[in-house]
C-alpha cells in the first residue's frame, strides 16, 4: 500500500509521509532553469514532456512520499475558454468572463484544451520513483475558482465591489465549474492520480453565514464524487474558522490544516487524518528552529494519522537544504 493511503484509509498513526505543497516550484534552481526558458506558464503545464520533469524534480532531490502534478487550479477557467495569464510579481491575471461562451463548451472542447495535463499525468504516475509513492491529482475548490474567474485577479489584491451582490450569477457559475470539475478529477485519475486534494484557498473570504453555499455544498458534491471513484480525497479550506463543521458536514478522508489554525484545538476536534500546519515561513530561519517547530506538531499529532506538510505553499526563498533537514527531522522521529 502506498504511504499516504496507510494513513487515509488504515489510518495509520505509526507512518508520518510527507509532500509538501508547491513542491515542484521556484525554490529549485532546476525549476527557475526551466521556467527561465519557458516565459507562458500555461504553455509549461500543457507541455507533458516538462510538466513531467518538474513534477519528478522534488522527488529526484528530497525522500518525498507524493509528487503532486505540476499544473494550476487555473487550468480550469483555461480549459472554459477564459484567458488565464501569469505575470511577474502579480500573479494571475484573467480575462472577461463571458458566459455566454461559457455555456456553449462541452466536455470534448475541454478535454481538447487541457488534455496534456492528463499524459503529464500518465507520465508521473508510470515513473520508477513513483513505485512505492503517491501521486496527487488536484482542483480547486468551486468556491476558489469562481472568485478568480469572476475577480479576475487575487482577492488579496483588489476584490470586486459587488462581488457578492448577483447571487443568481454566482450559483449559476459554481453549477458550471463543478460540471467540468468532475470531468477533470475522472481523468486525472483515469490517468494515474490516486488521491485528489481539492484546494479552497479563498474559503476564509465568505461570512459564516455563506458557508452553507459557497463552500460546503459544492465541495461536498465533489467529495462524494471522488469517493464514489474509489480514490481518497484531501481538502484545504484555507482560513475557516470552523474546521470542525466543514468536517462534519463534507467528510473528506483528510483535512490538510492552515498555519493560522491552533493544531492541539485540531486534534480535540477533529477525528478524520490531518494533514500541515507548519508555517513556511519556518524553513526560512534556522536547523534549530525547524526541529523545534516540526516537532510540535509530530508530538501533537503521534497518536493521530498525519501526513506532514506545510500550512500554505512553500516560498521561492526557501533554501532546498531547509527542505532536506525538514524531511530528515520528519523521517526520524
Ligand atoms: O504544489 C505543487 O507543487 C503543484 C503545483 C501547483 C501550482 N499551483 C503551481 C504554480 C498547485 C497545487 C497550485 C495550486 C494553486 N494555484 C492554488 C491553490 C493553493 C494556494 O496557493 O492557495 C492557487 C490559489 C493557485 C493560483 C495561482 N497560481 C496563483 C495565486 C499563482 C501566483 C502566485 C505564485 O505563487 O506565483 C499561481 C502561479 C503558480 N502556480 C506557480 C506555480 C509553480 C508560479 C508560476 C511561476 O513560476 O511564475
Amino acid at each position: 500500500m502506498k504511504p499516504l493511503n496507510k494513513v487515509l484509509i488504515n489510518n495509520d498513526t505509526n507512518l508520518n509521509p510527507i509532500w509538501i505543497m508547491r513542491q515542484a516550484g521556484r525554490y529549485l534552481p532546476e525549476f527557475r532553469e526551466i521556467r527561465k526558458q519557458n516565459p507562458d506558464f500555461i504553455n509549461l503545464c500543457l507541455n507533458d514532456n516538462l510538466a513531467s520533469e518538474i513534477t519528478l524534480q522534488p522527488l529526484k532531490r528530497f525522500d518525498l512520499d507524493a509528487a503532486i502534478i505540476f499544473s494550476d487550479i487555473l487550468m480550469l477557467p483555461y480549459g472554459l475558454g477564459q484567458k488565464v495569464a501569469f505575470e511577474k510579481n502579480f500573479g494571475p491575471k484573467l480575462g472577461e468572463l463571458n458566459l455566454n461562451e461559457v455555456i456553449k463548451i462541452d466536455e470534448i472542447d475541454f478535454v481538447q484544451k487541457i488534455h496534456r495535463i492528463y499524459k503529464a499525468i500518465k507520465k508521473v504516475s508510470t515513473s520508477n520513483i513513483l513505485k512505492e509513492k503517491n501521486t496527487i491529482g488536484f482542483v480547486g475548490a468551486p468556491w476558489t475558482l469562481l472568485v478568480y474567474m469572476i475577480n479576475q485577479q487575487s482577492p488579496k489584491k483588489n476584490l470586486k465591489k459587488d462581488f457578492f451582490k448577483d447571487e443568481f450569477l454566482i450559483n449559476r457559475i459554481l453549477l458550471i465549474i463543478e460540471k467540468f470539475l468532475k470531468i477533470h478529477i475522472k481523468n486525472q485519475i483515469d490517468y494515474g492520480a490516486n488521491i485528489i486534494q481539492i484546494f479552497d484557498s479563498w474559503a476564509g473570504l465568505l461570512d459564516e453565514k455563506d458557508l452553507p453555499n459557497y463552500v460546503y455544498a459544492p465541495t461536498l458534491n465533489l467529495v462524494n464524487y471522488v469517493k464514489s471513484l474509489k480514490v481518497p480525497v484531501i481538502c484545504f479550506p484555507r482560513e475557516i474558522k470552523n474546521y470542525k463543521e466543514f468536517c462534519n458536514i463534507v467528510k473528506p478522508d483528510a483535512i490538510s490544516i492552515d498555519y493560522n489554525v491552533d493544531p492541539k484545538k485540531i486534534l480535540d476536534d477533529i477525528k478524520i487524518p490531518v494533514q500541515g500546519g507548519l508555517d513556511p515561513k519556518i524553513l526560512l530561519t534556522d536547523y534549530v528552529n525547524l526541529k523545534k517547530e516540526a516537532l510540535k506538531y509530530l508530538e501533537i499529532f503521534k497518536n493521530h494519522p498525519y501526513i506532514f506538510n506545510l500550512g500554505h505553499g512553500i516560498l521561492p526563498d526557501t533554501n532546498p537544504e531547509m527542505v532536506k533537514n525538514l524531511i530528515k527531522i520528519v523521517k526520524n522521529y
